[in-house]
């Protein structure tokens, strides 16, 4: 091949690599390399193209600013194009930079130094005051109109309250998530069998995919507001704007910064090299901004990013070390998670022993064999990640890593249902680490709350012998002389245990449905069920039919239910903890009437509401309405939000049923 051919070649292949690294960022929310890499990536494909012109794709990555749009939102053309920033990794390129404006406009400015949260760009544009739309990023010039998901993160006002704000303005800022709301979902994931995300930049940004707002509204979001487009110029420098954004009640970062020179801007960039890990969100690196608004006007825009401003990207903590095994982990609903054993080595300033692998895809999509020197990376996360292996030092008789076929704990076969990531161990009557962790969920702060029986107290009750049930638990009095005589075990203690075990018996239904530790029934499903059904012989009893009826009810979630009733065992341990006195059934509030303005009316709550729906639901109940579960001809009015399936619009508008707003309700009382 000549080298021209390899050139051309070279080209080829970078470009579709590119184009399916964009394609897995920006389309499935899952990349595949770090944006470092990307980078390198690109820089060196636009430097191919720079010299051969002639092999380049017009559809280049390097030719966009990145992004498609997905076809579920409607798409929003941007007034102001959405623009990415140029990046830098050393302090020489940012000197660069600094030059570069000093020669266009002179010495005399500012820059503004701005944390770069690692989350997805939101623009968002106030009319009198109130949200109008929220519009994601896309390519740039059009993107994704997701209002009613932005509208679910309270650190975005919906209206403001105070201030002078223009008529329109338009404010763009990154939607992100904390850690810890991350690490808490994302371990709900893992425990459901679903595919957990990377990072909490990925939560975010498949979360505001979603058709779906009150999930949306579940996974608790923030935002960052870092620039202001107004129509007339109303600040002079970009300094005030945001003093003034956060003083309409807009959440703007308390670490910005203004700095009267570069020396400054490169103080600002390693404080917090360090100490972005002590932040309660991701971070990728500082943008640098000119502060004064003529200044950004005179340095205007290359044909893809604005010449006065950049960001310095961080590179993430990486080190290389041994893979030494791996352990498999079994949880409460029998899906296995695989962890690697590390040689222990420092990585930003801790040890690191052991890294998650999340799955068997995972192990796949490494191609990790045993003994492999691995480089793991530290993002915020509490456990490291192995982001790849070096090959060159791998012995070539090494074996690949084989997932286990067995539960390493019980010994059953392991099965994967169709379209999920995980293996699960199907023995769940009998599997030891399945039992006893079902019973530390059922015992938990947010189910029946048992004061005085932690996690190891009832690992030591299943190894003696005491526990093998949850309704065992509501036995253990029987035993008292027996526990009397165990080690560690006071008096008291016992006799705190038992008191926490009766009180909980007052816990209401939902607290107790939460608790069984059905797969798909968190606390927020849990509540809609008892809220709908009443009654756990209503609950087993409904159709899958019945079940997808009820709102946010989707058929994974009626499957699991469906296929947990089946069960004799289950129903079995549920008529024995209705004996033992645990409650099954909602607990009647007793209505208080305020008027009859409703008497006699019938009405169905569907959507959202800046309220909630249960509060809707009391309104109603209080004026003498009635809430109906189905949509049917006794059915007087429809109350719809923002949202409404498509099925309940059609049916009502096929019966001529009136719908109404929750304002429209609100004014008939
Ligand atoms: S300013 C033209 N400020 O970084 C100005 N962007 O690489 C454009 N980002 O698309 C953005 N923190 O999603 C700006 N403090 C910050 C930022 C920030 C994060 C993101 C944003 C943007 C990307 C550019």
């Amino acid at each position: 091949m000549s080298a021209e051919q390899q050139t051309k070649q070279l080209i080829e292949t970078l470009t579709a690599e590119l184009k399916q690294h964009n394609y897995n960022y920006y389309v499935l929310a899952q990349p595949v390399i770090s944006d470092y890499d990307f980078d390198i990536k690109l820089k060196e494909l636009a430097a191919l193209e720079k010299e051969h012109p002639q092999f380049a794709d017009p559809e280049s990555p390097t030719q966009r600013v990145g992004g498609e749009i997905t076809k579920e939102f409607k798409t929003v053309k941007h007034r102001w194009p959405m623009l990415s920033l140029g990046n830098t990794y050393n302090e020489q390129e940012l000197l660069d930079f600094d030059q570069r404006i000093r020669k266009a406009i002179g010495d005399n400015f500012e820059y503004v130094c701005e944390l770069k949260f690692d989350g997805l760009s939101m623009s968002m544009t106030y009319e009198n005051g109130q949200l109008a739309r929220a519009v994601t990023r896309g390519n740039g010039v059009e993107g994704d109109d997701v209002t009613t998901n932005v509208r679910t993160i309270h650190s975005v006002p919906k209206k403001l309250s105070h201030g002078s704000y223009p008529d329109m303005f338009e404010i763009r800022g990154e939607v992100f998530m904390h850690r810890k709301a991350f690490e808490r979902l994302n371990n709900e994931r893992i425990e459901n069998g679903e595919m957990p995300y990377a990072n909490p930049r990925n939560f975010a940004s498949g979360t505001m995919k979603l058709q779906d707002s009150a999930e949306v509204a579940r996974r608790p979001l923030d935002c960052f507001l870092y620039f202001l487009y107004t129509e007339k110029q109303v600040f002079k420098t970009h300094w005030d704007s945001l003093q003034a954004v956060k003083s309409w009640g807009f959440h703007v970062s308390e670490h910005n910064k203004l700095c009267k020179d570069i020396h400054e801007v490169l103080a600002f960039i390693s404080y917090w090299e360090e100490r972005r890990f002590d932040l309660s969100f991701d971070i990728d690196g500082i943008v640098i901004k000119v502060n004064s608004y003529a200044q950004q006007e005179e340095l205007g825009f290359t044909a893809k990013v604005p010449r006065w401003a950049i960001s310095y990207k961080y590179k993430a903590e990486q080190a290389e070390t041994i893979l030494e095994s791996v352990v498999y982990n079994v949880g409460r609903t029998g899906a296995v998670t695989p962890v690697a054993n590390l040689k222990p080595v420092l990585l930003a300033g801790t040890t690191v022993k052991r890294a998650t692998l999340h799955n068997a895809n995972e192990i796949l999509r490494l191609d990790l064999h045993e003994g492999d020197s691995v480089y793991v990376e530290k993002g915020g996360e509490i456990i490291p990640k192995i982001i790849s292996v070096n090959t060159a030092k791998r012995k070539a008789d090494a074996k690949p890593v084989e997932y286990v076929t067995h539960c390493p704990v019980c010994g059953t076969q392991l099965e994967r249902k169709e379209g999920e990531a995980a293996f699960y161990c199907p023995n769940d009557e009998g599997c030891p680490p399945q039992i006893v962790s079902k019973m530390q969920h059922f015992v938990g702060r947010k189910a029946m709350d048992i004061d005085g029986l932690g996690d190891e107290t009832i690992e030591t009750l299943y190894q003696r012998g005491f526990l093998k049930h949850i309704s065992d638990i509501y036995d253990l009095h029987k035993h008292y002389d027996d526990l009397k005589q165990m080690e560690r075990f006071g008096e008291k203690s016992i006799q705190n245990m038992l008191a926490g075990i009766e009180k909980s018996k007052q816990q209401p239904f939902e607290k107790v449905l939460f608790g069984l530790g059905i797969r798909y029934i968190g606390e927020t499903v849990a509540r809609k069920l008892v809220a709908h059904f009443k009654t756990v012989e209503k609950l087993q009893a409904a159709t899958f039919e019945e079940l997808t009826a009820v709102d946010e009810i989707g058929e994974r979630i009626a499957h699991s239910l469906i296929e947990y009733f089946e069960g004799e065992k289950h129903r079995e341990e549920i008529v024995k903890l209705q004996k033992q006195g645990l409650q099954f059934a909602a607990e009647e509030k007793e209505v208080v009437l305020q008027s009859d303005k409703l008497a006699g009316k019938t009405f169905i709550i569907s959507g959202t509401f800046e309220r909630s729906r249960e509060e809707l639901k009391e309104i109603i109940e209080q004026n003498g309405g009635k809430i109906l579960s189905s949509i049917s001809a006794k059915l007087n009015y429809l109350v719809a939000g923002d949202n409404m399936g498509p099925s309940k619009l059609e049916k009502a508008t096929k019966l001529n049923i009136p719908i109404i707003s929750d304002e429209e309700l609100l004014g008939m009382i």
